[in-house]
Formats: structure tokens, C-alpha cells, sequence
């Protein structure tokens, strides 16, 4: 397994919608570990294929936020089938670097998937997980926390960003750790 660089907003690689997988190979079961890998590394619970630079429908999730073990969720082309309740939560993400958002998700949604081994599997989430899942599916979709803020706080985010990237990579770094991460 290797680490892979997470992409931060405004990187383009983060919009619009992600393609589904047809054939899981033994190289999308790699870009799996490895983004489950990249996720632990960040101290974060869940990541999506785009914040690594892949516009594929993959999500890699770990609610219980420990070291790899059987909560760690590795998806392929995962879809929400029923949602129920409303719930609001604060969320960071990897990509969004010193960014907390609230948002309105649905208290519990149920998921389907396509594990790495090409089986079904059919996920009633709530509480954290449930709010993960929404957050990663989101990603494929190319929906960031970033397009949750008014116009004027997204302004001046995006300007802080672009500022941040003309940084060192070593700065920028830093300050992609100080939060929460889905
Ligand atoms: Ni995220």
C-alpha cells in the first residue's frame, strides 16, 4: 500500500460527477487500500476517490475513526436507496483545509455497493456513519462543503485558498490537519 496526496479545493479534479466503476480490477482494489491508507494517514474517517485526483465512484469509510479493522468500509459505485429524519452536523473535510460547515443531512440512509470482491452489500447506517456516507457520496457528485456556504463566505474562502496554495507545500500541509476530515 502507498500513501497518495490529497487534493484540496480549488483543485478542478474535485468537481463534477465522478464515473461509475464497470470492472473492479485488481488495480481499483489497490486504489482502494491505498486511499483507506491515505485516509488513516490523515486522521480521517472517510475519503472518495476525487480527493485523491480519481474520478471514479469509490469511497473508503471508517466511522469509528481506529486503526484498520472491520469498520473500515471499502465502496464501489455506492448509491443512498432510502434516507429517513433530519439531522444537522459540523463537518471539515481533507480537502477543504480550515473549513467547519453545518449541514443538513438525513438522520439515517441505507447504501448500496459493490464491495472490493464484486459482492452486494447493502448498508443501514445512522448517527456518524449515515453522515459520512452522505458526505463521501457527495464527492462523487462533486459536491464540497465549499458549495454549502453563502456566496460571501465562499468568496472569501476561496480567496484564502488560493492564497494558501501560492504557499510551500510544507505550510499548506499544517494547516490540512487542524480539522475534522471526511
Ligand atoms: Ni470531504
Amino acid at each position: 500500500m502507498s500513501s497518495l496526496t490529497i487534493r484540496a479545493y480549488p483543485d478542478p479534479v474535485l468537481k463534477g460527477e465522478c464515473a461509475p466503476v464497470e470492472t473492479i480490477t485488481d488495480e481499483v482494489r489497490r486504489l482502494l487500500d491505498d486511499m483507506a491508507e491515505t485516509m488513516y494517514l490523515n486522521s480521517g474517517i472517510g475519503l472518495a476517490a476525487p480527493q485523491v485526483g480519481e474520478r471514479s465512484r469509490l469511497i473508503v469509510v471508517d466511522a469509528q475513526r481506529g486503526e484498520e479493522g472491520d469498520t473500515l468500509l471499502k465502496l464501489v459505485n455506492p448509491r443512498i436507496v432510502e434516507k429517513q429524519g433530519e439531522t444537522k452536523s459540523e463537518e471539515g473535510c481533507l480537502s477543504c483545509p480550515d473549513l467547519l460547515v453545518e449541514v443538513n443531512r438525513f438522520e439515517s440512509v441505507t447504501v448500496e455497493a459493490l464491495l472490493p470482491d464484486g459482492k452486494e452489500t447493502t448498508i443501514e447506517a445512522e448517527g456518524l456513519l449515515a453522515i459520512c456516507l452522505q458526505h463521501e457520496i457527495d464527492h462523487l457528485d462533486g459536491v464540497l462543503l465549499v458549495d454549502r456556504l453563502s456566496s460571501l463566505r465562499r468568496t472569501l474562502y476561496h480567496k484564502k485558498r488560493v492564497k494558501e496554495d501560492a504557499k510551500p507545500a510544507d505550510e499548506g500541509d499544517e494547516s490540512r490537519r487542524t480539522n475534522t476530515a471526511l
